[in-house]
């Protein structure tokens, strides 16, 4: 047996055990997949580096077969533009534009979609094209079209899955637009998050079908949602447990801002903890309450600012007890956040799994507990 073989059973198995991996056709697509065709360079994050520093790893060196199957994430590409075959050695900064997921949510996410034999599934974010190959054995080539926005990235996926004897059909694009030409798809599976659910998905995907994907924003908190489509350009649907967050898809990024000057404004005491914002849930209100502010800082002294009207909104702890906030600009930030956390705080403090959401072409709403509860509209 190959050390990538033993490896890669390993790695199923304890997937198995600890209850991932449930079905045994998904069971047997990860047995049968090699990741390294797909990630056979990576970079690793240099621990305890501040901006974060990674470093190439390169097919052969010592630990670099161990690191593909432990379950982490394989970071392939920075700045949607440096690979590490680009990185002689040493370390460098930048932020991760495109990866090789973590088996065990790969795996999960394709369960939880509940794909099957004869559906016609579209997956947007080919990456290095290792979640691709798992649905193409799981549901055959001719069943899967998979999108990839970056076209280097794209022809390195197709070039892998070639040479782990897959086709299935891969488009280089925007997958927020759907597949040129393609569908009616029995599921939508996205490994990169929108801000929005783009509405030619709601056209491609049947009614009935479904649709798997991560929220995020541009506060950097993500929630995935399952949802059914209920119609046409019309679906609804629940966030799922757990702690899923992927990169943003391209065209959702924040645009660039200057760097960020504090400027002195309106100051009051806070009703509400900042540090709430630290926590996974607190985070994602925080950014349905407030969907154009970047969130920076942490604990006491959060600092937010608008991308659209560049307002801001800081806090620091209170001269005594309590907390600060200091706002300008003709958002104030703090005050729907708060108002938003208030919401929340009165419902339960619920997971994402106690949240919601629906989808029509006039408006998306993520709402708490039923879809007449509290609630905000996506910035559609
Ligand atoms: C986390 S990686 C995908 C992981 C991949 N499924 C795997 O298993 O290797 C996210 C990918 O989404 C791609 N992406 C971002 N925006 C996109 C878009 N609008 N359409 C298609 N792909 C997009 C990125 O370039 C990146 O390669």
């Amino acid at each position: 047996m190959s050390t990538s073989t033993r490896l890669r059973d390993g790695l199923v198995d304890r997937l198995t055990e600890d209850g991932t991996l449930t079905d045994p056709e998904w069971r047997s697509a990860a047995r049968a997949v090699p990741r390294e065709l797909f990630a056979a360079s990576y970079f690793a994050p240099v621990a305890g580096s501040v901006p974060t520093g990674y470093r190439p790893v390169h097919e052969g060196e010592p630990g670099w077969l161990e690191r593909i199957y432990s379950d982490e994430t394989l970071i392939t590409q920075l700045d949607g533009r440096t690979r590490p075959d680009d990185v002689a050695d040493g370390a460098v900064t930048g932020s991760p534009s495109s990866s090789s997921t973590l088996p065990s949510l790969v795996l999960r996410m394709w369960q939880q979609l509940g794909a099957e034999a004869g559906h016609q599934v579209l997956e947007i974010g080919t990456g290095t094209g290792y979640s691709t190959a798992l649905g193409a054995h799981r549901l055959g080539d001719a069943n899967l079209t998979s999108i990839e926005y970056d076209p280097s990235v794209g022809e390195a996926a197709a070039a892998a899955l070639k040479a782990a004897g897959f086709a299935p059909r891969l488009i280089i694009g925007d997958g927020l637009r759907g597949a040129p030409g393609g569908g009616p798809y029995d599921r939508l599976i996205a490994t990169c998050s929108v801000r929005y659910i783009p509405l030619p998905w709601l056209h491609q995907v049947k009614p009935g079908g479904k649709i798997l994907v991560t929220l995020s924003g541009w506060s950097y908190a993500n929630a995935l949602a399952l949802l059914d489509v209920t119609g046409v350009g019309e679906a609804t649907g629940r966030f799922l447990p757990g702690y899923t967050s992927f990169m943003i898809a391209r065209p959702h990024d924040r645009p660039p801002r200057p760097a960020l000057a504090l400027l002195p404004g309106e100051e009051r005491p806070s009703r509400i903890d900042p540090a709430i914002l630290d926590t996974w849930t607190g985070g994602w209100v925080a950014q349905l309450a407030a969907p154009a502010a970047e969130r920076m800082g942490a604990g006491a002294e959060q600092i937010l600012w608008d991308v659209s009207t560049g307002s801001q909104a800081r806090t620091t702890p209170g001269p005594e007890r309590g907390w600060t906030v200091v706002q300008r600009g003709p958002v104030r930030l703090w005050n729907l956040l708060e108002r938003g956390v208030q919401r929340w705080q009165k419902a339960g403090e619920p997971h994402p799994e106690g949240f919601g959401i629906t989808v029509t072409a006039a408006r998306q709403r993520v709402w708490i507990g039923t879809a007449d509860g509290p609630g905000w509209d996506l910035p559609v």
